[in-house]
């Protein structure tokens, strides 16, 4: 954990993939079509899909989160020379639709809900796709606000994609706890203005931009420990 901000936070959104749902879980899938290199597959197509979405948003050129996706998942698999064919991409990407939180998630969201904060999601991916992840993950119940940068036809890091969150909760946005496990969308947040909290699943070093994330943990039970802190 680190610095903690000076009042309690009011809401909480939540970034999707990779923070509530595990993106690398289709490496299984991505293995039994291409053994040896599913690991290899999936870590470039997460980092491509990145880097199409920053492109795209930086030369007002956008496509959805779900064309950014498919178009990186066969950019990754003719870098890797890995034969993708109709079927096999489809399967992949419907994997999309069946994303499974990690383990502490559902507990946490519990939890927060239960403080009484209103939580929302604030993502890249489509309105179709978070609604289908939610529903599989029957986690309806637990968010006010699903925000997708659909609305904005921008993607993270542009701030008009996080005052998504600002506009919904009708708060400043240093009320508002914006949580990722993405680095570069925990600094781009802090810039933007939220109190954050960069889940550093994988011990990752600190980014080098000049900005640290108002608080950091493991996982995301450790939000729940500090926004508890805050509110003691
Ligand atoms: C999202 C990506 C960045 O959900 O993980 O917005």
């Amino acid at each position: 954990m680190t610095q903690a901000p000076a009042r309690p936070i009011k809401a909480v959104a939540f970034d999707a993939y990779a923070t509530l749902f595990d993106v690398y879980c289709m490496e299984a899938l991505a293995e039994e079509y291409f053994p040896g290199q599913g690991k290899a597959l999936t870590v470039l197509w997460r980092q491509k899909q990145i880097e199409y979405t920053r492109v795209r948003s930086m030369c007002s050129q956008f496509r959805t989160f779900w064309e950014v996706t498919r178009d990186a998942l066969i950019f990754a698999a003719r870098a890797l020379q890995l034969d993708l064919n109709d079927y096999r991409r489809q399967h992949l990407m419907n994997q999309y639709a069946c994303l499974r939180p990690f383990p502490e998630n559902l507990a946490t969201l519990q939890a927060l809900k239960a403080m009484g904060l209103p939580l929302a999601i604030l993502s890249n991916g489509t309105h179709s796709m978070l609604d289908i992840a939610v529903k599989y993950n029957d986690m309806k119940d637990l968010f006010d606000h699903i925000l997708s940068a659909d609305s904005v036809q921008k993607f993270k890091t542009s701030p008009e994609v996080y005052q998504l969150a600002v506009d919904a909760f009708q708060l400043p946005a240093s009320d508002i706890l914006f949580v990722s496990s993405n680095a570069w969308d925990a600094c781009a947040g802090t810039w933007f203005g939220f109190t954050t909290f960069w889940v550093n699943r994988n011990q990752q070093p600190d980014e080098m931009l000049d900005i640290t994330p108002s608080a950091t943990g493991a996982l995301l039970s450790d939000v729940l420990t500090y926004v508890r802190g805050l509110h003691a």
